[in-house]
């Protein structure tokens, strides 16, 4: 397949006359696409059923005869100040139980159904216009789902959608009341219309109630989605695409997935690491300006699960964003390592976010490919320098990778409803797994909590899974590398209450935890031979073989030659020496690698990315800060 360069532009900023010098532009740098329309609602319907698609129509076609191919995007994130007259009960409601206004974007409620009508009809209405359009090759959905924290919505629609589910759910309250354990503090309901959100309760509420929540309102994103995917799909063969964040996990990306043909994601790898990425001060400084080494390639890997196969980048970072605590500007190179590093994951394209700065509104201080005053910016040259690579580059494949980690939705639910220790968090916990594997320079899939086939695999890791599901369970059954689950796995029905008998339920071996402690910052469970488990700790009992002790004696990885269960959160010394040793046993080669360095491996070629500040030897190879080397295998 051939890889592809795009950019974000938004022809509305700018004066008519600029968009074919800028196409022309775009085009001399090598680019394909240009993603356009997604924040446009105003200008396309300027009044409620007054139109101008003209500017619409022309921007399209200048770009088109530019030779750039368009993906569209349906402008619901941010619908027009009218539309709030009209429907004035869309806004969405905090937990906390204030209206959030309109005045910046996403203003909106998934769970109101009139709103969600209004985003079906304009999504129609560009279909109808543009489906046919041969320039027109790709759609994008709204714009990054729950952005600004907006999945969860304490409203009078979500509150009555969510009644109506439960109903539906649960078909009678005696079923509901016994399933989520409401005879605990007399909390049983006689009818659905007295089930109110559950915000603002005096003290925590039912952990079932909330779960129930988190599950009705992801189904609302879904929906949403839906509604604006089956209508475009009714006028055109282009692929349905959204663009996601980085970790995120309010909604069920999987069930989302499933409506569209292609995931793609938005990557800001320095806007990302001051504070929503776990490391030491030293490690931040040492990643400053070019983004943690794995926070990308977990994304990658995630989406191009999601997206079964296909996966782009929307939306690449090209200098300094606007949003961080701080926004210091990338190392010169990474403009380009961030695209090659998006490419070696199985990238079909990235695109730059975005063309050029704005010079005025929110985000007037975010780079773009070019200056305000339409000077290049660094970023320009990066991208220009790999369209040029990829032209002169033979094709990257996805390849096979030996290792597999599961990632589940509705696990990050369940623990964000019950931590139970403050820093039990469901993507901090997969992450830190993925961390240690690509620190052994492994490349790796992620997999659906459903997933029904292991046998590509020989190494496979199911941390923080509340309840494993009976397709995977079947093929844990029939698998036959090493398949490592838990910490906190299989230890909770799917109403997040404890079964009899405790889990975890895994074919052939015997092992129960039997009581699960978490653990401050300050104290840690030591494991014979040096190791340490963090945050979380579960007894385990059971007749399976203890493969790893703690000091104390009681067992810290328990199970048979094929499936253990690892008993606590390890610290990242100790992950780096469980999985050395279980590749040993698998004969999966681990490399160590000086730190900054990456490894993937495509079917046909090797990549390495130097995210280190300094030049780093790969082999004979010098690869300089910033610097991508790649090899054939
Ligand atoms: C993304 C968003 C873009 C823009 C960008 C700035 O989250 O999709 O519209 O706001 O961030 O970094």
């Amino acid at each position: 397949m051939k890889r592809t360069l795009g950019v974000c532009y938004y022809p509305e900023h700018w004066p008519m006359d600029q968009w074919a010098t800028d196409a022309a532009r775009m085009v001399e740098t090598g680019l394909t696409w240009v993603r356009i329309g997604e924040f446009g609602w105003q200008r396309m319907e300027p009044a409620p059923d007054q139109f101008d698609w003209g500017w619409l129509d022309r921007a399209i076609e200048v770009l088109g005869d530019a030779g750039l191919k368009v993906v569209l995007g349906t402008p619901t994130a941010t619908p027009p100040r009218w539309m709030i007259d009209k429907h004035p009960d869309m806004l969405p409601v905090a937990a906390d139980g204030h209206t959030r206004k309109f005045g910046s974007r996403r203003h909106y409620d998934f769970s109101h159904i009139g709103y969600r009508k209004e985003a079906q009809r304009i999504a129609r209405l560009m279909a109808e216009r543009y489906g046919k359009n041969p320039h027109v090759a790709a759609w994008q959905i709204d714009n990054e789902y729950d952005c600004h924290d907006t999945t969860l919505s304490y409203s009078d629609a979500a509150r009555s959608g969510f009644q109506d589910w439960l109903a539906q759910r649960y078909q009678s309250t005696d079923a509901l009341n016994r399933a989520w354990g409401n005879v605990f503090w007399s909390m049983d309901y006689d009818s659905f219309d007295q089930i109110d959100l559950p915000n603002l309760t005096v003290t925590e509420p039912n952990p079932a109630h909330v779960l129930a929540f988190r599950r009705y309102s992801s189904d609302q994103v879904v929906a949403f989605n839906r509604v604006q995917a089956d209508e475009i799909r009714k006028h055109t063969d282009a692929p349905l695409i959204h663009n996601y964040m980085g970790r995120i996990t309010t909604f069920d990306h999987w069930a989302v997935g499933a409506d569209l043909d292609i995931a793609s994601w938005d990557s800001y790898p320095i806007g990302f690491l001051s504070d929503r990425i776990e490391g030491t001060p030293k490690e931040k400084q040492f990643y400053l300006r070019q983004g943690h080494p794995d926070n990308q390639a977990f994304h990658h890997d995630l989406y191009r699960a999601i997206g079964r196969n296909r996966m782009w980048v929307m939306e690449q970072q090209p200098g300094p964003v606007n949003w961080a605590p701080y926004n210091p500007a990338p190392l010169p190179g990474m403009a380009r390592l961030w695209a090659w590093e998006a490419f070696a994951h199985g990238a079909e394209t990235v695109c730059y976010f975005r063309w050029r700065q704005a010079p005025f509104a929110q985000e007037q201080m975010h780079a773009g490919l070019l200056r305000p005053d339409s000077e290049a910016a660094p970023a320009l040259a990066e991208a220009a320098q790999v369209a040029q690579e990829l032209a002169d580059l033979p094709e990257v494949d996805a390849g096979a990778a030996p290792v597999a980690l599961v990632f589940d939705y509705e696990s990050a639910w369940a623990w964000d409803t019950q931590p139970q220790g403050a820093d039990f968090d469901m993507f901090r916990l997969a992450f830190a797994a993925y961390r240690a594997l690509r620190r052994a320079g492994l490349s790796l899939d992620i997999l659906p909590p459903d997933c029904a086939d292991l046998s590509a695999y020989k190494f496979v890791l199911a941390p923080g899974i509340m309840k494993l599901s009976d397709p995977f369970r079947a093929a844990l059954a029939k698998f036959d590398g090493i398949a490592l689950i838990g910490p906190r796995s299989d230890g909770k029905n799917e109403e997040l209450a404890i079964p009899t008998p405790m889990g975890p339920d895994l074919p052939d071996t015997d092992v129960t935890t039997v009581m699960a402690e978490s653990l401050p910052p300050s104290d840690a469970i030591k494991l014979q031979g040096g190791g340490r488990f963090l945050h979380w700790f579960e007894h385990l009992e059971g007749n399976a073989d203890v493969h790893l002790a703690t000091k104390a004696g009681q067992p810290a990885i328990m199970g048979g030659d094929t499936i253990r269960y690892l008993a606590g959160w390890p610290d990242d010394d100790t992950f780096d020496s469980i999985i050395g040793n279980l590749c040993d046993a698998l004969d999966i080669p681990t490399y160590d690698l000086p730190k900054g360095l990456r490894i993937r491996d495509t079917g046909t070629h090797r990549f390495v990315f130097n995210y280190a500040p300094k030049p780093r030897k790969w082999g004979d190879v010098t690869i300089p800060a910033a610097g991508v080397h790649w090899e054939k295998l």
